[in-house]
């Protein structure tokens, strides 16, 4: 029964080389990213997770919103290197905008103190398990797709993209995962002895 799971799970890869096609319509990855929504979990079910779907001129904004704050943040090297990352991201078909809602955790922590220290630990978990819903979703239909941090360099930037797409304010980005048809394979990855990662007992 787990086979078809486990296979998924493998095909799953990280692959920055985008183009600005997809080969499945905006129907199909309207209805992944509210399936991965609705199914994935999170602590005491308090659904706190959020995502948000942008495509064509909507991601170019997005991404216009990062190269602006990296142009300030970075110098040098660093910063050509940066830039160079968010047009590839910018000329994707979308992305996916990974949130979690702070309203919801302060609202269950004041519920529930004993967990004060454990929210924001199992918040981050649950976007991690939805960020991995989709991805993998989305490499199982042939896109490519990564997970980018840059919307989780500053504040200002973060406060930028709630803006520009009237999200609310407490909504904490946590994530962002540019996707489109492929333009090259996933590159090879390395992979430790999984002795050394997976203990098992039987007595
Ligand atoms: C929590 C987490 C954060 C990551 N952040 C980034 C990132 O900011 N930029 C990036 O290009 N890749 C990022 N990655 C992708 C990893 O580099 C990648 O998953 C890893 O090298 C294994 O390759 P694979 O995704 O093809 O299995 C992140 C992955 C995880 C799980």
């Amino acid at each position: 029964m787990s086979g078809a799971y486990l296979s998924a799970l493998a095909v799953r890869r990280t692959n920055r080389t985008i183009t600005p096609k997809s080969s499945i319509p905006d129907e199909k990855l309207e209805a992944i990213v509210k399936a991965c929504v609705l199914h994935s979990p999170t602590p005491f079910n308090i659904q706190s997770s959020r995502a948000v779907l942008v495509t064509g001129a909507a991601n170019a904004r997005l991404w216009k919103l990062v190269a602006d704050s990296l142009e300030t943040a970075f110098e040098g090297d660093m910063r050509t290197t940066a830039l160079a990352r968010v047009a590839a991201y910018s000329a994707g078909y979308g992305s996916v905008l990974f949130f979690e809602d702070q309203k919801v955790i302060d609202e269950i922590t004041e519920k529930m103190p004993f967990f004060t220290k454990h929210f924001p630990v199992w918040s981050t978990n649950a976007t991690g398990m939805l960020q991995h819903a989709v991805w993998t979703a989305f490499s199982l239909e042939g896109l490519g797709a990564s997970l980018q941090h840059n919307g989780a360099y500053s504040d200002e930037l973060v406060a930028e993209i709630l803006k520009t797409f009237s999200l609310p304010s407490t909504w904490t980005s946590t994530a962002i995962m540019p996707f489109g048809d492929p333009a090259a394979p996933p590159t090879e990855k390395d992979f430790g002895a999984i002795e050394d990662r997976v203990k098992i007992f039987k007595a």
